[in-house]
């Protein structure tokens, strides 16, 4: 866990592409997506009046500013709406009841930071883990939002050893070494399970900082029924926050709006417990069953994959951590299907994705096919974000092309003010 040892240091290794404010700037807002969010907004929320005034309004400030805020109501709704609309999540019954956090008057890095710790509390809530999106300052024509260079708020190093093995989540390999160049010095006896360090880039400043303790919950793994099991000295965080996706709401990109749920247990224990390029412990603790792991017929890899999702699922229970298992939460989606079926929505769902990566033919997710619309507002995966979490490269800033505001004359009856 976190102790005060590991420095907080400031590095600027990351410049906006253009000074705010002169000659370039990223790309107004497209107002085509703006009153297609405006109208889906008060289509689905009747006691916030007719769309139309809303929607002159914003077609104003656009022309004004390049860009728009949303209102609280909007930006809660995009949020909500961003993850009902994403087609890989299997958990999107309670996507109404998420909490938004309206930061977006936050983009200084260590704020960033600091807000992104209180995030992990809030979420984790004594072991009831409530779903949350902590929304930053959003992208400006000129004035990009804050990145967060994290895959999630919490992910454990990956430590190359001299042997070219790993040490910890071979994953974040790349990301560690990265951190390491970058200022962050690791424990002085690296361990397989040590949190890495949080990379804010905002306004041509990168801060880097280590989470404090109290806001990295884990739970040390242990079985059932087998005693060994804890021996391995496994353990896994409560809260799994994604923090490199951007929120695109109506045309506007919040780049920092960490967002989590809870786990489902085949999360831990069918991938990042048991992927060859992950933690790779299905030999290990195959061997410590007693199974022939020299032939697959034994199924050996099966058996020693339900006794490490037993353990993950039994350890956070014992813990009072929120989990569920796949059983559950494929019930769950089916209903949240037919829920938005019978709302009028289409549910956009990747089958690749949805189905639990065990025992999937066992659960009703499978036997089935899905709708894959696009469907905006949305979570994006853009690819330079993708490589800032995995490599550590400092993710690029929006295209800049040239501004052109529309003169506020327009909105003035028509005409140029005369010259006095
Ligand atoms: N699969 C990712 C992980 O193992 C987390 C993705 C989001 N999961 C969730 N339950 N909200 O950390």
């Amino acid at each position: 866990m976190w102790s005060g040892r590991f420095a907080r240091v400031t590095v600027r290794v990351w410049e906006p592409s253009t000074p705010p404010g002169v000659g370039a700037a990223s790309p107004v807002v497209d107002e085509a997506e703006a009153v297609e969010f405006l109208e889906l907004f008060h289509a689905e929320n009747p006691e916030a009046g007719p769309a139309a005034p809303r929607i002159r309004w914003v077609r104003a400030e656009i022309g004004f500013t390049g860009t728009y805020q949303h209102t609280s109501a909007e930006l809660a709704f995009g949020a909500r709406v961003a993850w009902r609309n994403s087609a890989r999540c299997i958990g999107r019954l309670y996507w109404r009841s998420m909490r938004v956090r309206d930061l977006r008057a936050v983009r200084e890095p260590a704020a960033v930071a600091a807000e992104c710790a209180e995030h992990l509390r809030i979420a984790f809530n004594g072991g009831k883990v409530r779903p949350l999106i902590t929304v930053f300052a959003p992208d400006a024509p000129g004035r990009p939002g804050p990145r967060i260079w994290n895959e999630q708020l919490i992910r454990y190093a990956g430590h190359r050893q001299a042997d070219g093995s790993v040490l910890g989540d071979p994953r974040y390999a790349g990301f560690t070494e990265a951190v390491g160049r970058l200022g962050w010095r690791r424990p002085e006896r690296p361990s397989a399970f040590d949190a890495l360090p949080l990379v804010v880039s905002s306004d041509g400043e990168t801060h880097l900082s280590t989470l404090p303790e109290d806001a990295v919950v884990e739970v040390p793994l242990v079985h059932p029924e087998l005693e060994w099991f804890a021996e391995l000295g496994l353990r896994w965080h409560a809260v799994p926050a994604i923090s490199n996706m951007r929120l695109s709401i109506g045309g506007v990109s919040y780049p920092a709006a960490p967002f989590n749920g809870w786990y489902m247990g085949t999360e831990i224990g069918a991938r990042n417990l048991t992927d060859p390029d992950r933690y790779d412990l299905l030999p290990e603790v195959g061997r410590r069953l007693g199974l022939d792991t020299g032939r697959e017929q034994t199924l050996w890899k099966d058996r020693a994959l339900v006794e490490i999702n037993r353990a993950v699922l039994h350890s956070f229970a014992a813990a009072g951590v929120t989990i569920s298992d796949h059983h559950t939460e494929s019930a769950r989606f089916l209903k949240h299907l037919e829920k938005e079926e019978r709302a009028g929505r289409v549910c956009p769902a990747d089958w690749s994705w949805i189905v639990p990566p065990m025992s999937g033919g066992l659960t009703p997710v499978f036997h089935r096919y899905y709708d894959t619309p696009h469907l905006r507002p949305e979570f994006v995966a853009d690819e330079d974000a993708t490589r800032a979490s995995l490599e550590g490269v400092a993710p690029t800033l929006p295209p800049t092309v040239p501004t052109r505001l529309t003169p506020m004359w327009t909105y003035l009856g028509g005409r140029r003010p005369a010259r006095s």
